[in-house]
């Protein structure tokens, strides 16, 4: 496989996001991402070589369900179609070529929670063997992925431990209308899916930029009213990342941060932290997805709105 598209809608769009930061940086195989209402409509470009990964927790989203089967039909076609997929008897698992199950159990919220964080470490899985297949990753590489997989229940555990604090944090948000989630690098993906959790549940307007445009447009938003919600891992970014926290500090936004538990932040600019184990390495967008899925559960359980059921939503849209 020389490069990859993937296509999906939804929470499983973020997964596919995230994956192109793993699967470019490991296997450095080209992946384009797109979102399965639009792909189905456009005549995409196909190179040699390329493997179509279509993402759906439910596997009957009826525009992924489109795109696999508009994209089986194109000349020259995709060397193969793979569906990650969490229902077993899906359609989509049927259709596509080769699947790869998420196995997350059945999912109650129309919210994708675990489903998401069970995609990525799908995703995670497919970089890593993809990686080796493509002779880029040595042995103790790959034994360094193993044994990060298997500390990465431990972490999750240590991120829900933190449930408390974020609910402390989710009292900032219940009684506003707009919040801005900041992300950088691969947990841009990581804060559009915090936004979109915050958006469903609790009915605030969330939005997501990767924290670099902040300049670009969204900081002319920010003033007291406007909480911007950050994840600062310990990241090659974190410097990037504080100086972004400056600036919206200096025009009086109100941040609120997930922050690695070793981190230091400047406490005159964040007013309302909690601190999280495992938001370094490879796998922290996954932990780091943690605690914005229990923000927003706080925020939406505080305004009283339905966590399981938003008004409007439906767990898998299987019409247009
Ligand atoms: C709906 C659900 C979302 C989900 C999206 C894609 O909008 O409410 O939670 O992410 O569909 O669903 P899929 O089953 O294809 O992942």
């Amino acid at each position: 496989i020389q490069a990859l598209h993937i296509v999906a809608c939804g929470t499983s769009y973020h997964a596919g996001l995230v994956a192109k930061y793993w699967i470019e940086s490991l296997a450095q195989i080209p992946v384009s991402v797109e979102v399965a209402s639009e792909y189905r409509y456009r005549e995409p470009a196909i190179g040699p070589n390329t493997a179509l990964v279509c993402i759906s927790q439910s596997g009957e989203t009826a525009d992924t369900l489109a795109a696999l089967r508009y994209a089986k039909e194109r000349a020259p076609g995709y060397v193969t179609t793979i569906a990650i997929c969490n229902m077993p008897g899906a359609t989509l698992v049927r259709e596509a070529d080769l699947r790869l199950l998420t196995n997350a159990g059945v999912e109650v919220g129309v919210a994708s929670t675990k489903a998401f964080t069970t995609q990525l470490a799908v995703l995670y899985w497919l970089a890593v063997v993809l990686a080796k297949n493509h002779g880029r990753l040595s042995q103790e590489d790959e034994q360094a992925a193993v044994d990060r997989m298997h500390r990465l229940p431990q972490v999750v555990e240590q991120a829900t431990s933190q449930a408390e604090g974020i609910e402390k944090l989710s009292f900032d948000l219940v009684d506003k209308a707009h919040c801005l989630f900041l992300g950088r690098g691969v947990h841009f993906p990581v804060a559009l899916e915090g936004a979109l959790k915050l958006k469903e549940i609790s009915y605030i307007h969330a939005e997501a930029y990767p924290a670099g445009e902040l300049k670009h447009g969204p900081l002319a938003l920010v003033d007291e009213d406007m909480p911007v919600i950050t994840v600062a891992p310990d990241d090659h970014l974190l410097e990037k990342l504080k100086s972004n926290l400056q600036e919206v500090a200096a025009r009086g936004g109100e941040l609120i941060n997930v922050v690695a538990d070793h981190v230091h932040l400047d406490e005159t600019d964040v007013k309302h932290s909690v601190k999280v184990a495992g938001l370094e390495g490879a796998l922290s967008p996954i932990v780091a997805s943690i605690p914005l899925q229990l923000l927003a559960y706080y925020v939406a359980l505080h305004k009283g709105t339905d966590v399981d059921r938003p008004r409007n939503l439906a767990k898998s849209v299987t019409v247009e």
